[in-house]
């Protein structure tokens, strides 16, 4: 129940049922900027025009936050309008095109939102996306209103380099040791994408060839001391650029490219027409401090950024209900590079860990909503793995049931259609189904029904007519708002093997939802029987192959059903998810006492010493499949969750595993030692996971095991094995553990991203607890302004600590509701996104349900919650009727 004061504070839902278009268009925008130490100027003069989509005129309204409004004019009449701090509503305006000029001053140096203009260190810079703009000037600051920017800034010469998005027009000297610089962006575009730099950096430069032949300028500005850091991030950009070009079909447009690197960036990066700005720790790398994840993740985000010139910036999302148009789509591009960069079959192990992890627990959480929410109260707080993760995975279905061909003519007609607009996600899949004459009626669903679906399949065998007859009964549990669901359409890639020959089956059928050339079968109905013919053999299934859909795919395998795929499936992420499948058991078997528990385990080692002595395996799945399942995801089988009590049974499953094969391990371990200088490439990256993830279970197996982590951080040349080995020796840290986190400190303090690193690992160490964490908090490399530090230290601790974050009765949850309200005055989307572990509450053994409540209702109590939080925590409590 809500209190009288919680009910009068409630923010305003936005709803998509209540979109309507604007009511007047922005041609031209043309801001002047003024960088002044103590304050900024904005001038702003929009070219306008009524919607002629109404016949009568409209009331002009613009947004502003936290500006002071100096003057507004319309058609050089002024303006003193009613304005509640976030909207000013105009009289309308019925002239066929009006002008309106404003003058605001803003305050850039004390804004630690890091959302409109910001200080950043020593440089300004913006962040607009989703309502930042709005911070920076008054302005129709919504995804639909497309406009002509040209942007002057003036600033103090010792802000040498002063950007914007498109061409630089013009630059110069002014008085009182003042410059200038003019920028024009020919492509039309929402204010979301407005970008502006001001400050003393470096450039590294380089050039791409598009394939029609004009020449790109590159440009990557940092900080000095930052300036060997990029060279990877640039070649990055042109693997992109290429990649874009080859299997899109789609090139670059303006004549320039930047890269500006921040320290303090709420997210990874931002796609700001040709002035992408990235998260410091999201760009730079080197060889020396940059782990082989490191480089991935950068080239994926590089790529990502990039790949938004198309998906995102020449089409982009009519209003914010549409984010997964843009940013699902964009995580499906940047995946699929990366599938073709590195390895394709590894890459979607990591994806499908991701979703399995964390979007699973999401979509049955209390913050449960579709790929395209219908009310938020918060914009920043809709920018989740659903969005992003269930996003690009049906954006991967789409591509699944069209195959490679027609996918890309969808994609080319959804870029040459809506070139230049602001759309929807039925536009996106309205293209998908006009080139492939395939009824997509149904799979609009996805869009739309929020949870994660489950499938039940049960296979029966027929000797004598050779058949294999599969049942499938689908299902979606109730979400907030949705208490029933209708029938998906589900892509369920399958195949069989041979339970006597481990060998594949070949089978046929007539059922015409089997597309017999990719193996997928289309599930519609809630129920549905697929008949196999021609099978020689009694056989195994295996189900949702390449992870074809973003479900929970259940089949009663025994634990020798599931050791035939480990060993015998020829498609290799379904080993592994039968490898998974088996951990999970395993797990949850012991973590529940179950008497099965042995026998699994029994199993399980078994299982795991083939794989360790399976020499044919690529050692980067090698890695993946002797990983032991996140307690993350054996917490979502089962109810309710003591996580203590589940940490402590992983660490006792690892530790037997480890011990039972010690010469394997051993082995693994010496195989994957080298002494060969490190470079980043898949065959090194993979032989280096082997080695630590061997690492891990040799630490663990002896009494002496943390010298192997000793031993490879003295001698390795890499931060790969570096961190790895600081990381695993925490777990049964000893004084020697402590004495070279502080000898790491000492040779890395200088780098801010190894520091980041290394708060990470300090944080997520089982010794630690509330008291070190609040020192931790207090040594000089943790900042509250900086969001990159706060990740590190509350991420480690609160997500990768269970023995730290559940010690001593509600410490850590009175430590993280006490960080939420600090923070919420300072950035709330970052404090919205603490209160994430909070939302998983009513999973827990009663006491910890009791305490983490009791904090929530705590939080919500607190005067001047930011909306975000609101939104996270009214949600988390039930108490929200949205
Ligand atoms: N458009 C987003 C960045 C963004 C999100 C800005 C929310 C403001 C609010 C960008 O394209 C993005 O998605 N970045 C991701 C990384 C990407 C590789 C998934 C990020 O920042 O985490
Ligand atoms: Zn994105």
């Amino acid at each position: 129940m809500r209190t009288d004061n919680a009910l009068q504070n409630a923010p305003r839902t936005v709803r998509l049922a209540d979109y309507q278009p604007p009511a007047y268009w922005v041609d031209q925008v043309h801001l002047t900027v003024q960088i002044f130490d103590d304050a900024t100027w904005v001038d702003a003069v929009l070219t306008m025009r009524p919607n002629s989509a109404y016949d009568q005129p409209q009331p002009l309204e613009l947004y502003g936050v936290d500006l002071t409004v100096e003057s507004l004019e319309v058609d050089g009449a002024s303006m003193t309008p009613s304005w509640d701090g976030e909207t000013v509503r105009l009289a309308p305006v019925d002239k066929a095109t009006f002008e309106v000029r404003s003058r605001v001053r803003i305050d850039p140096v004390n804004n630690t939102s890091l959302e409109g203009l910001y200080r950043s260190g020593g440089m300004y810079c913006t962040q607009c996306e989703a309502e930042g703009f709005r911070k920076i000037t008054l302005f129709p600051d919504r995804p639909d209103v497309l406009a002509v920017f040209t942007t002057r800034i003036e600033a103090p010469e010792t802000y040498t380099r002063l950007l914007s998005n498109g061409n630089p027009v013009a630059s110069g000297k002014m008085d009182n040791n003042r410059h200038f610089a003019e920028w024009h962006d020919p492509f039309p575009k929402p204010s979301y994408l407005f970008a502006l730099v001001a400050g003393d950096l470096e450039v590294t430069t380089d050039q791409f060839e598009t394939r029609s032949g004009r020449v790109i300028d590159l440009a990557l500005y940092t900080e000095a001391h930052n300036q060997h850091k990029t060279r990877f991030a640039l070649e990055a950009l042109k693997r992109s650029m290429r990649w874009d070009e080859h299997v899109f079909g789609r090139e670059y447009d303006l004549e320039l490219f930047m890269i500006v690197a921040v320290d303090h960036f709420n997210m990874g990066a931002m796609e700001n027409k040709g002035l992408n700005i990235f998260n410091s720790a999201c760009v730079l790398a080197d060889e020396a401090s940059t782990t082989d994840k490191g480089f991935e993740t950068i080239e994926a985000i590089v790529a990502h950024e990039y790949f938004h010139n198309w998906s995102g910036n020449r089409v982009t999302c009519r209003d914010w209900f549409q984010l997964s148009l843009k940013e699902g789509f964009t995580v499906f591009r940047d995946a699929e590079f990366t599938a073709d960069m590195h390895a394709r079959a590894v890459k979607r192990m990591d994806d499908v860990t991701l979703l399995l992890t964390q979007q699973f627990a999401e979509d049955a959480g209390p913050m449960a909503h579709p790929i395209r929410p219908d009310n938020y109260i918060e914009i920043n707080n809709f920018y989740t793995l659903t969005v992003y993760e269930k996003g690009q995975e049906v954006v991967r279905m789409l591509h699944t049931l069209l195959g490679p061909e027609r996918f890309r003519q969808g994609s080319d007609l959804y870029f040459s259609r809506f070139d230049g607009q602001a759309v929807t996600t039925e536009d996106f899949v309205a293209c998908m189904a006009e080139v492939s004459g395939i009824d997509l009626t149904q799979f609009e669903r996805w869009y739309n029904q929020a949870g994660t679906p489950r499938v039940d399949v049960t296979g029966e065998y027929n000797e004598t007519e050779q058949q294999y007859t599969l049942r499938f009964a689908q299902s979606c549990p109730p979400t907030p708002g949705q208490p029933s669901k209708q029938p998906f359409h589900i892509p369920i890639k399958l195949g069989l093997i041979g339970r006597a020959s481990g060998v594949p089956q070949t089978f046929s059928t007539d059922h015409p939802g089997f597309d017999q050339d990719t193996g997928v079968f289309s599930l519609r109905d809630d129920e549905d029987v697929l008949v196999l013919s021609g099978v020689g053999e009694s056989v195994v299934p295996s189900l949702l192959r390449d992870f074809s859909a973003p479900v929970v795919c259940e089949f009663p395998y025994t634990a020798d059903e599931l050791r035939l795929l480990i060993t015998s499936d020829d498609n290799s992420l379904n080993r592994w998810r039968a490898m998974q499948a088996l951990g999970t058991r395993t797990l949850v078997a012991l973590a529940q006492d179950a008497p099965t528990g042995t026998t699994l385990e029994g199993m399980l080692t078994e299982a795991m010493a083939g794989v360790l002595r399976d020499n044919l395996l690529d050692p980067a799945v090698k890695a993946r499949l002797l990983a032991l399942p996140a307690q993350a995801y054996v917490a979502e089988q089962y109810e309710p969750v003591d996580p203590v009590s589940l940490n402590a049974t992983h660490k006792g499953l690892q530790q037997r595993l480890a011990s039972a094969l010690l010469a394997d391990w051993q082995a693994v371990y010496d195989a994957t030692s080298s002494n060969e200088a490190y470079v980043f490439n898949h065959n090194q990256a993979a032989r280096r996971a082997l080695h630590v993830q061997a690492l891990s279970y040799l630490v663990v197996a002896t009494p002496e095991g943390w010298q192997y982590a000793r031993d490879l951080l003295q001698s390795a040349d890499n931060m790969t094995e570096k961190s790895a080995a600081l990381a695993v020796w925490a777990d049964v840290a000893n004084a020697d553990w402590e004495q070279a986190m502080v000898d790491f400190y000492q040779v890395w303090q200088h780098d801010a991203q190894v520091v980041e690193k290394w708060l990470a690992i300090k944080a997520a160490a089982p010794s630690m607890r509330v008291p070190d964490i609040q020192s931790l908090i207090e040594h000089e490399a943790f900042s509250w302004t900086n969001p990159n530090r706060i990740r590190s230290v509350l991420g480690g601790f609160v997500m990768r600590n269970p023995e730290g974050f559940h010690a001593d009765g509600d410490a850590g949850y009175r430590f993280l509701a006490d960080t939420i309200l600090k923070l919420d005055s300072l950035n709330p989307q970052i404090a919205a996104r603490l209160c994430v572990p909070f939302t998983q509450w009513r999973r827990y053994v009663g006491r910890i349900q009791a305490d983490m409540q009791r904090e929530l209702s705590r939080i919500l109590a607190a005067e001047g919650l930011s909306d975000g939080v609101y939104e996270v925590v009214s949600k988390s409590l039930g108490d929200d009727d949205a």
